[in-house]
């Protein structure tokens, strides 16, 4: 397991210290603390709305979270506009792979390029994507639209390697495809992680990912549960119980879990809606 190798980095590629996010005035993260390791695959899991998303969203600046810190590389990255984490090496697939349809593959994977200003950059950077997916290579020229599910996925990961990332965040990136595509998924994330690129990833199929995964982090309500090698938490009764659907339920954790039990509340405003999309930034929590 990666996290024990002794040759690893001591130091934590990212660390999310005590976030907390609201949409206007919900607050649904609550004191939320990881810590992803190079070379690390890590699974956050949890049920539907748990938080998961609203975590990777707030590591790229999709949504802002209102207290607490995140550093990527021993940097600050918490109020750094997207395109900046992106720079910095921070590679994300968003949930429901995206992909322009009406372009062809090869468009696709140049659009993940547009800090690359030279054509030859970004055309070594495809090739490097198409000797990661041969099948891409195989289809470069069609319509991204006429791809299967599990092609369209691949081809959202490789725009997300465009800019050579560091530390590659995917949204449930076996949602919705067939076994085998979710066989062949798993297959490419573990060779990616094998390339020397650490991954965090959000998935529904918690069983899968916990045993591709050095570690995890399950959440609940907002809230970290529960933490430990990826082993540990499929091993573990009470987290069989409420994320993996079966075993027995503990009446306390081992004392190796983290269970976090006080949320610590946001200042919402009153003046943003209930509606609102966009996060609310009360700048002075910043740690
Ligand atoms: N844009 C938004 N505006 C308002 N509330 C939102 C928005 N996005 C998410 N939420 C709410 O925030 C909470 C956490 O959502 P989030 O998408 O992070 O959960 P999740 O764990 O990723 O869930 P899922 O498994 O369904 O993808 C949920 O209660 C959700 O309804
Ligand atoms: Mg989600």
């Amino acid at each position: 397991m990666r996290f024990a190798d002794s040759s690893m980095d001591k130091h934590p590629l990212l660390t999310i210290r005590q976030l907390d996010a609201s949409y206007g005035p919900v607050q649904v993260l609550f004191d939320i603390d990881m810590e992803v390791y190079r070379g690390e695959i890590v699974s956050i899991i949890g049920p539907n709305g748990a938080g998961k998303s609203t975590v990777i969203k707030a590591i790229l600046n999709i949504a802002t979270p209102c207290a607490g810190n995140i550093t990527f590389n021993n940097r600050e990255i918490t109020k750094l506009p997207t395109h900046g984490v992106a720079a910095l090496g921070i590679g994300y697939v968003p949930q429901g792979r995206i992909v322009f349809s009406n372009m062809s593959v090869e468009e696709n994977l140049e659009m993940g390029a547009f800090l690359m200003k030279e054509h030859l950059a970004r055309k070594v950077a495809v090739d490097k994507v198409f000797d990661q997916f041969p099948r891409l290579r195989e289809r470069r020229r069609q319509l991204a639209g006429r791809l299967s599910g599990g092609e369209q996925q691949m081809l959202a990961i490789g725009r997300a390697l465009m800019l050579d990332p560091t530390l590659v965040i995917l949204d449930e990136p076996s949602l919705g495809l067939s076994p085998k595509y979710v066989d062949i998924i798993f297959e490419h994330l573990i060779a990616l992680r094998d390339d020397g690129r650490t991954l965090l990833m959000v998935e529904q199929n918690a069983a899968r990912a916990l045993s591709t995964s050095d570690r995890g982090y399950a959440l609940e309500l907002g809230k970290n549960r529960y933490t430990g090698t990826g082993k540990e938490l499929l091993a573990n009764p009470a987290v069989r119980q409420m994320y993996l659907g079966g075993g027995n339920t503990l009446s306390t954790a081992p004392e190796s879990f983290h269970e976090n039990a006080s949320p610590t509340a946001c200042n919402a405003p009153t003046s943003l809606s209930p509606t609102s999309l966009s996060f609310h930034r009360t700048m002075g929590h910043t740690t």
